[in-house]
């Protein structure tokens, strides 16, 4: 599997995030919104509190501002089926844009599959745009179903 580079740190997300860099690196993705840190640290703690979410980030620690330059989330459903199963959700992959391209990527899917096979999800799924579909078939995944979406 590829390495960090120097200085690099894969870590969990923590409460004291919120000034980190991670907000920001989410950016790349979609649009976050104005949110305190009050509402940072509460949405975190519910986190926290399911078990079920493992957000993880890569820190630059050589940096004093913005340290953290990656982010991506496993989130654990548990079923019925398949004997009680669990399936991984990959989400929120983001890569600060002046990091893309240094495996940043590759290591967090690389972590995040870990995770899921560790605590033994038969599968991880996720939803990426079709010029996200290289990136993740480098990560091992292939393409599986449709994804369909009613927004509210
Ligand atoms: N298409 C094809 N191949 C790609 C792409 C792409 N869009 N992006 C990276 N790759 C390849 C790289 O060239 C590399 O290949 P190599 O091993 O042959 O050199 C391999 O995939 C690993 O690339 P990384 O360096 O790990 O990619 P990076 O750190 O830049 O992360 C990511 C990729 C997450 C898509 C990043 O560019 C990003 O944050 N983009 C904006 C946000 C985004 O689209 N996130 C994904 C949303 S989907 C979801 O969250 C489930």
């Amino acid at each position: 599997s590829a390495s960090l580079p120097q200085g690099y740190q894969l870590r969990a997300l923590r409460r004291s995030d919120y000034d980190s860099g991670f907000l920001e690196c989410l950016r790349v993705l979609t649009t976050v919104g104005d949110i305190s840190e009050e509402k940072f640290q509460k949405q975190y703690d519910n986190m926290v509190a399911r078990e079920d979410y493992y957000i993880i980030v890569i820190e630059d620690t050589a940096r004093e501002k913005n340290s953290v330059v990656a982010t991506g989330a496993l989130i654990v459903e548990h079923k019925f089926i398949h004997s009680l199963g669990k399936v991984g959700h990959i989400e929120d992959i983001a890569v600060a844009k002046d990091q893309q391209g240094k495996k940043l990527g590759l290591r967090l899917i690389q972590a995040l599959d870990f995770v899921a096979e560790k605590i033994g999800c038969y599968k991880s799924i996720l939803d990426c745009s079709d010029a996200n579909e290289g990136f993740y078939v480098k990560c091992g995944f292939r393409r599986a179903g449709l994804q369909m979406a009613h927004y509210y």
